[in-house]
């Protein structure tokens, strides 16, 4: 007998409502970096770096010069420094203090963590969140609301673009530190925010921690004449490597004033955990009840405020170490130049080499600088940066010897060497490398 159309349509349903395992297509699709897992695993990424931080490490056993940490000034194995840690951890333990900030979790050395960070980067007041990442989505989230518009650098950091992700209002990207395309894309947010009611949140890094280019402050800050906007900056490689006090790019820039909202992760310079906003004490009071990230969240430990206190006084007071890593940078940045390498327009620590090549040259390369040279540094490649492009990274530190650079440097000739005359192609092609994995 043929189904009547109660039937059909009770098929139809059906199959149009069968719902899938939710875990079929993360078995099949691990992801645009999940996918190189099997072949870069522990090696190229998650590799173990054992041994004291600094540059001398050891990986897979072997003795490495390492270019891969972010801790600029050295701060991460500065005698001082680890022994505030473990006083800190002695008298407080790892739990204290239980709670939120609002709840149970305030004390007296977060307080005057807040107070010294906020003199030190020149603004009135300063919050401490308990990550970089979760604080400025949270911060972008408790700025704005659905009238407001926000504009920011198309090469923004993950934390701003997911932060502007929660907006439920308008945003408009402008191409990387482009002062033609902030200016078009503010006056759209201005028609826009004319219409809605709201106001313009101008979202940009200090520093580019990629390509090591500082955010154009200064323009930016110029444009306030122009357009009504206030102005969040993520400074994460700026805080403590840039400015004369280390205050920051705003401070390298003469513009700290008209940065309205200051940021910055203790995961670089400071070599903790942990991060803090700084702006008006409005701004800052209205954060403290409404950064979500922080009143739903147990407060940022012991070890590390107290940590940072200590930390923080180096900075003030070893001028040093800045200088050291300062001499260091230019030591690499022009050495490399000299040796007609292209390291773009960085104007910071950050010094990435340019290279042309194919990933699995780009393996090849890294897995012969790790093996026969024992440099480790980092490597970017496609989508971060166009394809046929390898992006060495290079963070040269206030621990790093002199000597140390001219090993690098001996190193890159011989790599760049093989890379043009196709020995790198040569053993990519015999290893064989699944770009489609
Ligand atoms: C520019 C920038 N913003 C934010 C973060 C996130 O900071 P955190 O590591 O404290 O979460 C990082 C990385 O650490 C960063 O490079």
């Amino acid at each position: 007998m043929p189904p009547n159309l109660r039937d059909l349509k009770l098929i139809l349903v059906h199959t149009y409502i069968m719902v899938k395992d939710l875990f079929e297509r993360i078995q099949n699709n691990k992801g645009p970096l999940g996918k190189w897992a099997s072949q870069a695993e522990g090696y190229f990424v998650f590799p173990k770096l054992e041994g004291e931080l600094g540059p001398r490490m050891k990986f897979q056993g072997k003795d490495i010069l390492n270019w891969s940490l972010n801790d600029y000034l050295g701060l991460a194995n500065h005698p001082e420094v680890r022994k505030a840690d473990a006083d800190a951890a002695i008298e407080f333990g790892a739990a204290a203090p239980m709670g939120a900030r609002m709840m149970s979790g305030h004390t007296k050395y977060h307080e005057q963590l807040e107070e010294e960070l906020a003199a030190f980067v020149m603004k009135e007041s300063a919050y401490l969140l308990n990550f970089g990442y979760q604080g400025m989505v949270s911060i972008i989230d408790a700025l704005v609301t659905r009238n407001d518009v926000i504009v920011y650098d198309v090469d923004a950091h993950a934390c701003i673009i997911d932060g502007v992700r929660l907006h439920s209002g308008k945003r408009f990207t402008y191409r990387h530190n482009d002062i033609e395309s902030m200016e078009k894309n503010l006056a759209r947010a201005t028609k826009l925010a004319e219409t809605t009611g709201g106001g313009i949140l101008f979202i940009t890094e200090g520093v580019f921690g990629m390509r090591g280019q500082q955010g154009k402050l200064k323009e930016i800050v110029a444009m306030k004449e122009k357009y009504n906007f206030r102005l969040l900056v993520d400074d994460a490689h700026g805080f403590g490597t840039l400015g004369k006090t280390g205050a920051g790019a705003g401070e390298e820039q003469g513009c700290q004033d008209g940065i309205d909202v200051y940021f910055s992760t203790f995961a670089k310079s400071m070599a903790n955990i942990g991060a803090f906003v700084a702006a008006d004490k409005d701004i800052i009071d209205y954060l403290k009840y409404n950064l979500r990230s922080q009143m739903f969240a147990k407060a940022l430990p012991m070890i590390q405020t107290i940590g940072s206190l200590k930390r923080l006084e180096l900075l003030r007071n070893s001028s040093e170490l800045k200088d050291k890593l300062w001499v260091n940078v230019n030591a690499l940045q022009s050495g490399l130049r000299t040796r007609n390498f292209n390291i773009g327009d960085t104007n910071t620590c950050v010094t990435p080499v340019y290279l042309e090549g194919s990933v699995p040259e780009a393996m090849v390369m890294v897995n012969d600088l790790r093996e026969n040279y024992g440099i480790f540094l980092s490597i970017v490649i496609y989508p971060v940066i166009p394809k046929g492009m390898i992006l060495l990274r290079l963070i040269p530190t206030a621990s790093h010897t002199l000597s140390d650079i001219d090993e690098t440097l001996t190193a890159f000739e011989d790599i760049r060497e093989r890379l043009e005359n196709g020995t790198y192609k040569e053993i990519a092609s015999r290893t064989k490398v699944d770009l489609d994995a």
